[in-house]
């Protein structure tokens, strides 16, 4: 679009526009004086241009020229030009053409910057407080403009399938369960908070009781955890929630948008993709959310170690704990060092122990182990393994929470440190089949392992009644891509009877129920259609189709690991008039 300023983007003008008027806007991006003559490479959102001041042909131009600073901004107006030809440069589309302004002038001055736009060793901190500035590199550009792109292709492709966007409150009623809530004290109600969303969860559900059959939202969430690579106080999510239909069809949305999502990047998935169940996710890679780029998978060596005398661990199997091995291919030549370093790894990651046996060339094992067990169990754990001679296996027996956790973990380690993991690789599945409960040993009680609105299978119900928690499975599903849990969703509870019960579950007594969830148990009473959804993490899919480990960098204006903006300087202080209109006592000094 022309503008007062623009009549061309400065990255689009090639050999077909020469002999055109021109007017230019954009960022000084450097300056150089080659030998009295200045050239100026241009810079806007779409790319470069080059712009020559010679005292000998626009002395008026060379003069601003000559003082002009990197990153001010200008404008220009000038003919386009071929460049001779031996000054060509291939890397640029407008590497052919240049412009011998005829007027210039400076619209804002830049001071001297802070860092250097493309220095890569900018710490993360300075680029965060200078984000605007940031914001100029190319990579931002990049990520930023491929998040519009995914954005557009998301709406565009559930727009196609009937849904409808609707905007669910940010000021809502603080809730239960999940993360931590982040509270915003109310000045007309006195004593009384609003909540900020983790998610729009129940107010999707309410939409469905509201009979708009298809909703989703580019919704933002907030949740006051701890954060990681992965984790921002505020994120977005690509919400969904649909009336009249199970698991299956709710998986076939995803796809989809999933699908459409990945093509703006460039990267062509075809559904269906893999399921795998929640239990086979754990005993074979220790995680609910595995990379599959590489195989690695673990291996149950329990009931050989039942029969054997290795007392330790059999005690901890009697107890209700688990034993799960890994093999590594090759391992029988790990230096005693190397094992113990892998040993004390395991320990970093919660392992009382990890026992080991080496299949030694010669045919033999070689195992501090081997005295409480036989030969014949020793070659049955070597079978299980499928170890050939030259290989190690490692293990671990614990409570089944920490076996996964280090089992799993140790899988991923070596998937990066023996490089079997394929970048370019694009593994997409599914895990189903998750238990409803989880035990929190914090907490001393089980939490719902989704939310406590997701349906429990309907053939475990009686063991909601006989209180066997540990048991009852749900209809709760995730996707997961290369090892990260993409999205979650769940098929819903739309009977107030079961939602009742899963209340009582979860330690809520009938009065903490109705004050928490009255009105959602309300609604369920007036006429609900069986329901489904599942949300996606914007922000990581974003950053995993930008090849970034972090959402930070696919976030305009992120917050830091301290959930601090440090630009803005946000949370910052509130003053005692402000503090006082709230209700609120300040236990900090005033300034
Ligand atoms: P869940 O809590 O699994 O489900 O969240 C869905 C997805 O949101 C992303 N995500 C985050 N991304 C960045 N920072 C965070 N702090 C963060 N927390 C979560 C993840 C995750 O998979 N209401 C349900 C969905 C449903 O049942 O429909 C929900 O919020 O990618
Ligand atoms: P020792 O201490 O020499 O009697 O041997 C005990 C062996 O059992 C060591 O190799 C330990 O690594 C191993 N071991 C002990 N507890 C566990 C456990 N929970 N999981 C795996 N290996 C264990």
């Amino acid at each position: 679009m022309k503008t007062a300023l623009k009549s061309h983007n400065c990255g689009q003008i090639t050999a077909k526009n020469i002999g055109e008027e021109v007017t230019l806007s954009g960022w000084v991006a450097c300056v150089r004086d080659l030998g009295g003559i200045i050239f100026v490479e241009l810079r806007d959102r779409t790319g470069f241009f080059q712009l020559v001041a010679d005292p000998q042909v626009n002395p008026e131009i060379h003069e601003v020229f000559s003082k002009l600073k990197t990153e001010s901004v200008i404008n220009i107006k000038g003919k386009v030009t071929e460049r001779p030809e031996e000054t060509y440069n291939d890397k640029l589309p407008t590497g052919e053409v240049e412009t011998y302004p005829t007027f210039a002038q400076v619209l804002s001055e830049a001071k001297t910057l802070p860092f250097v736009l493309d220095d890569e060793n900018v710490s993360e901190d300075v680029r965060l407080k200078y984000r605007y500035l940031d914001l100029r590199r190319e990579n931002m550009l990049h990520n930023m403009t491929l998040r519009h792109k995914i954005v557009t292709a998301v709406r565009n492709y559930l727009n196609g399938e009937d849904f409808l966007e609707v905007e669910t409150p940010i000021l809502i009623k603080t809730t239960p369960e999940g993360a931590r809530d982040y509270l915003v004290p109310s000045r007309v109600q006195e004593g009384k908070f609003y909540a900020l969303p983790q998610s729009p969860q129940i107010f999707k559900q309410l939409l469905m009781v509201g009979g708009f059959e298809r909703y989703y939202q580019i919704a933002k969430c907030f949740r006051d955890e701890d954060l990681r690579a992965d984790r921002q106080p505020e994120f977005t999510q690509i919400d969904m929630e649909m009336s009249f239909v199970d698991q299956d069809n709710v998986i076939e949305v995803t796809e989809g948008v999933v699908q459409a999502a990945f093509k703006e990047a460039g990267i062509d998935v075809k559904p269906p993709f893999k399921r795998i169940t929640w239990q086979e996710a754990m005993d074979k890679y220790g995680s609910d959310k595995p990379d599959t780029r590489f195989g690695l998978e673990l291996f149950d060596i329990g009931d050989i170690i039942l029969e054997s005398n290795f007392d330790i661990v059999k005690n901890t199997l009697l107890n209700g704990g688990i034993v799960r091995g890994i093999k590594i291919e090759g391992g029988a030549k790990y230096s005693r060092k190397d094992i113990d370093d892998i040993t004390k790894l395991a320990v970093f990651f919660g392992a009382k122990a990890l026992a080991n046996i080496i299949y030694q060339e010669d045919g033999t094992a070689k195992s501090p182990v081997l005295k409480f067990v036989t030969e014949e169990q020793a070659k049955a754990i070597q079978e299980r393994a499928q170890a050939k001679a030259g290989d190690i296996i490692f293990f671990v027996a614990d409570k089944p929470k920490l076996v996964y956790d280090v089992m799993g973990r140790l899988r991923l380690h070596f998937g990066k440190a023996l490089n079997l993991i394929n970048e370019d690789d694009n593994a997409l599945l599914w895990v189903v089949d998750f238990p409803m409960f989880e035990w929190s040993d914090e907490e001393n009680r089980f939490m719902a392992m989704h939310h406590p609105f997701t349906s429990p299978n309907l053939e475990d119900l009686d063991k909601l009644d006989s209180g066997d928690l540990g048991n009852v499975k749900s209809i709760a599903y995730d996707i997961v891509y290369n090892g990260t849990e993409l999205g979650g969703g769940s098929v819903r509870i739309h009977s107030p009877e079961v939602q009742k019960k899963i209340f009582k579950a979860l330690g809520l007594t009938e009065e903490e129920a109705t004050e928490k969830f009255g009105f959602m148990v309300n609604a369920l009473q007036y006429g609900t259609p069986p329901h489904a959804g599942l949300a996606i993490g914007l922000d990581r899919l974003v950053a995993l189709l930008c090849r970034t480990e972090s959402i930070r960098d696919v976030i305009a204006f992120p917050k830091n690991s301290g959930a601090k903006c440090l630009m803005s300087d946000a949370p910052g202080e509130a003053s005692l008039q402000q503090m006082r209109e709230l209700h609120l006592k300040s236990t900090v000094k005033p300034h």
